[in-house]
């Protein structure tokens, strides 16, 4: 029998929209940048970037993604309204590949409780607004949002409507993450048959996981007819996130068996992307996260183990390689020459340029006088620390820290620190405090005069043993001209306290940042690179 061609499955990632626009995964325009070029390594097809009618950071960030972005999508949401489509059609207008996705609600519910329009009226809306946008890009998607709560004829004469009106892809949301796999597969076969011109369009989905079924209803969805899948990495978004990513490309990737279809997403990116996310965000992934948690590919039980070591598809369904984890058993240390270290970072996806490659291995050699063995994950945390944290951008760096501590005497640190705002000068100060982090921290406000407050305090050892590299994620918030700033800093070191401090000091850095961009937003731009 003649096998079928496989179909390509479009991702279109939103991340930085969907996935940022939920509580505590804000990021800044620098964090926006850094995640949107991952997203360009990673390969997904769409990228939505923003709501630029939103804030004017967001507009900024949309706008400097759209300009530098290339050989990728990029997509600006707008409610079905023109003062939303111009925000959005002038935030993209420099992309290579420009995409307005404009949405308003189809569900009695949200038409009558929140438009307070008639489906009439919404309909003639969806379809203006689709003329609209296509008076400024080819490239227009639809979104009847609250689709899975919508009355079937409705949702059906809606699609047919905006396709005749120019959209190129509808996308079918389960916005409020209500549908089941079963159900999903039939409504969307329904609009396949009874929608005249479904042909026209690809149609979409972009599912919320508020029943943990938002991977699940994309795979039905694939199955009806689906052929472009909204997505965040780690899952994240509204409320329980939407679906993942990595879940659902690495599920049509497993299962090409089962799937005819198959996605360009370059897999070996998964893990690096996942980790990005984590830093700039300060929310760590759960251990037994599917695909990107720690313990995804850990093998803690003995018969596992040895199934494992004879041949590891005993018990793995999919390669750790293949997502970006190296199963390499080289370990990297002080020895280790720049080749070394150059053909490690490679193979876990990070192609640095000659001036990325000496920043990055002065971080390396430092590390490396600390520590023993370097492991993969330390380096991927390097990476971003050279790279991201690039000095300049930054008001404040740490020059020096000294704690001392012990059970009988109180804990006293004292930091040395370069404010760049003021000439590059350099003093310290000394305080006490409830253990060496809360000492320095202590100093730091005294030497910033900073009213910022640290909210909470993670802390995650990256690698295994007591010299592991330390992460600490903190939530530090400030007010600020009335209003309630709230940033994670992350640091990094051997020592758990230093580490603390750097994070404080981080956010302290981004709460700079964020009061920059409010002043003088033109100011900021300039300063990214
Ligand atoms: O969940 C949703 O319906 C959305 C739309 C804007 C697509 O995010
Ligand atoms: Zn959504």
């Amino acid at each position: 029998m003649k096998e079928r061609k496989k179909e390509k499955v479009v991702i279109f990632d939103t991340t930085l929209r969907d996935g940022e626009q939920s509580p505590g995964f804000s990021m800044n325009i620098d964090e926006k940048i850094r995640f949107a070029e991952q997203l360009v390594k990673l390969n997904v097809d769409v990228m939505e970037a923003g709501f630029p009618v939103i804030s004017q950071g967001d507009f900024d960030a949309v706008q400097l993604i759209a300009e530098r972005a290339r050989g990728i999508r990029v997509a600006a949401l707008a409610r079905a309204n023109t003062k939303d489509i111009d925000a959005a059609a002038k935030a993209i207008r420099k992309a290579e590949l420009p995409r307005i996705h404009t949405f308003i609600s189809s569900s009695d519910i949200h038409i009558e409780y929140q438009l307070k329009k008639t489906r009439e009226e919404v309909l003639r809306l969806a379809v203006e607004a689709v003329k609209y946008a296509a008076g400024f890009v080819k490239d227009i998607e639809f979104s009847p949002m609250d689709a899975t709560r919508s009355d079937l004829g409705y949702l059906s004469e809606m699609v047919a409507a905006v396709i005749d009106a120019g959209a190129g892809t509808v996308n079918i949301p389960d916005t409020v993450g209500y549908t089941i796999p079963t159900e999903f597969y039939r409504k969307l076969r329904h609009l396949f048959d009874h929608v005249p011109n479904i042909s026209n369009a690809v149609i979409s989905v972009h599912c919320h996981n508020d029943l943990g079924l938002a991977v699940a209803n994309s795979l039905a969805a694939i199955e009806a007819g689906a052929r472009q899948i909204e997505c965040t990495v780690n899952g994240i978004g509204e409320r329980a996130g939407n679906t993942s990513m990595e879940e659902i490309v690495m599920a049509i990737k497993t299962r090409s068996d089962l799937y005819n279809v198959y996605t360009e997403v370059n897999t070996r990116q998964i893990m690096s992307t996942s980790k990005l996310l984590s830093r700039i965000t300060g929310v760590s992934v759960q251990p037994n996260k599917a695909v990107v948690g720690e313990n995804a590919f850990a093998h803690e039980s003995g018969i596992h183990q040895d199934g494992v070591l004879k041949n590891s598809m005993t018990y793995e369904i999919m390669k750790p390689e293949d997502v970006g984890i190296s199963r390499s058993t080289l370990v990297l240390g002080k020895h280790s020459g720049r080749h070394a270290v150059l053909e490690r970072l490679r193979s876990l996806g990070f192609d640095l340029s000659p001036d990325e490659m000496d920043r990055f291995f002065k971080y390396f050699k430092d590390l490396a006088d600390r520590k023993k063995e370097i492991y993969d994950e330390d380096l991927v945390t390097l990476v971003s620390e050279a790279m991201y944290r690039e000095e300049g951008k930054r008001r404040y760096k740490v020059e020096n820290v000294q704690i001392s501590t012990g059970m009988q005497s109180p804990p006293m640190a004292m930091v040395t620190l370069k404010d760049h705002y003021n000439n590059s000068s350099i003093s310290f100060e000394v305080a006490h405090g409830n253990g060496g982090v809360d000492a320095g921290i202590n100093a730091v406000k005294k030497l910033t005069g900073t009213r910022a407050k640290l909210r909470s305090f993670n802390l995650v050892a990256i690698t295994g043993g007591s010299d592991a590299l330390s992460e600490v994620s903190a939530l530090i918030v400030e007010e600020y001209n009335g209003r309630e700033l709230k940033v994670f800093g992350v640091g990094h070191s051997i020592d758990i306290s230093v580490a603390g401090i750097f994070s404080f000091v981080d956010g302290l850095n981004k709460l700079e940042y964020m009061k920059m961009a409010g002043e003088a937003g033109e100011r900021m731009k300039k300063a990214l690179p």
